[in-house]
């Protein structure tokens, strides 16, 4: 098992990160200082994994209630979240009592969004199981939900008392969510780690096929890229934001098209292409290095070219993106390859260049 710490004062926390560590309830047993929590869930993952993390906490005499979401990106709404706030209550929650998300992004939003909202905050714990998670969602905090005008737009930060991945979980993931992971892992490489873009470049295929060592490093790495940022920058005052490279253009995508309908890591490749088309017509990017990245994504199975949407719903839609200051847009972009910046200075007809350079070819 490797262990990395997220140093953030008294609110640090410990990412452990190997196989077999689900069943393993010396992790958990130490925060549970109530004799008592609730796993929150899914419909897919509770039936793979949910008896084998609870069953070792009930035999230590921990009381374990269980909420199971619908899965989907489209129930990360007000109505789901509902849904776990009424097992807490039912279960007589208090404030001490320790929540455990058990799934992928979509779970471990909401139930961190609902452990920051029930009695105004209380403990939770991130056990991620698709490899998006793992490299991204579980760590640093941000907990949302969607609003039909936007993703993620009503949420808090709540970072969590531990993040616990058990890379096995990752067997049973289908191709195409593994493949969705990936579009984080590039994002990494893209924003401020040219070698590890490179490792990516030599080991993608090794990642397709899911070798443990290729995954643990992936995961290893992408968790202590993405540590340093909300170590210095929890709150996103300056430097998490490049994070979201991508993401603008991508949430765009994911709203457009309807929730669910592309996953969050397919569009933030699209997103990702079109903020590579913003950067090159900036000067920054050369069409070399455009290529490289295009080459990369295509590799990992993942798209280079988005839904049919004009333009002007891209820009209606990235109006409500969380980056945007006094009305104006700021956007992710890249200097050069392992070298992002956010900036406002791309004019309308550039990002809806960028945006229809992305666009299918009629
Ligand atoms: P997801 O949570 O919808 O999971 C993908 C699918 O895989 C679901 O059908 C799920 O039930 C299934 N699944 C999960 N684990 C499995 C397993 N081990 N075996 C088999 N099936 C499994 O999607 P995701 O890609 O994990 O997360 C996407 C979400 O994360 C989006 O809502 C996005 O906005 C959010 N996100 C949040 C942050 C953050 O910092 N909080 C960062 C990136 C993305
Ligand atoms: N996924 C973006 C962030 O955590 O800031």
């Amino acid at each position: 098992m490797d262990t990395l710490t997220v140093a953030l004062g008294e609110k640090a926390y410990p990412i452990h990160v190997g196989s077999g560590l689900l069943g393993r309830s010396e992790f958990l047993l130490p925060l549970l200082r109530y004799p008592k929590t609730v796993i929150v869930s899914n419909v897919t993952v509770a039936p793979l994994y949910l008896k084998q993390l609870a069953e070792p906490l009930r035999q230590a005499g921990i009381d374990v209630a269980e909420v199971r979401l619908p899965d989907g990106e489209r129930f990360k709404n007000w109505q789901t979240l509902q849904t776990i706030f009424d097992v807490l209550l039912q279960s007589h929650c208090e404030r001490t009592t320790t929540l455990i998300a058990l799934g992928g992004g979509v779970v471990g939003d909401m139930a961190g969004f609902a452990a920051a909202c029930f009695q105004r905050g209380i403990p939770f714990v991130q056990i991620p199981t698709t490899l998006l998670a793992q490299v991204d969602s579980s760590v640093g905090g941000k907990t949302a939900i969607n609003h039909p005008f936007g993703k993620n737009m009503i949420g808090a930060f709540h970072q969590p008392s531990l993040v616990l991945t058990d890379t096995d979980t990752l067997n049973t993931l289908p191709d195409r969510e593994l493949r969705s992971g990936l579009a984080e892992v590039i994002k990494y490489g893209l924003i401020k780690d040219l070698s590890f873009f490179e490792w990516l470049e030599a080991n993608i295929e090794r990642l397709l096929v899911r070798e443990p060592t290729a995954l643990r490093e992936a995961i290893l790495r992408s968790c202590r890229n993405k540590a340093a940022v909300v170590i210095a920058d929890e709150r996103e005052h300056g430097e998490r934001a490049l994070l979201n490279l991508g993401h603008t253009f991508g949430h765009a995508i994911e709203t457009g098209v309807g929730y669910g309908e592309w996953l969050h890591g397919e569009a933030v490749a699209v997103g990702t292409m079109m903020a590579a088309e913003l950067s090159l017509c900036h000067g920054w990017l050369l069409r070399v290095d455009v290529e490289r990245m295009e080459n990369l994504f295509k590799r990992a199975g993942l798209p280079v070219y988005g839904p049919r949407l004009t333009t002007e719903r891209y820009l209606e839609l990235m109006q409500h993106d969380k980056k945007v200051q006094n009305g104006r847009l700021r956007l992710v972009l890249l200097r050069a390859l392992g070298n992002a910046v956010v900036s406002d200075s791309a004019s309308l007809n550039d990002i809806q260049s960028a945006i229809l350079a992305r666009s299918p070819h009629v």
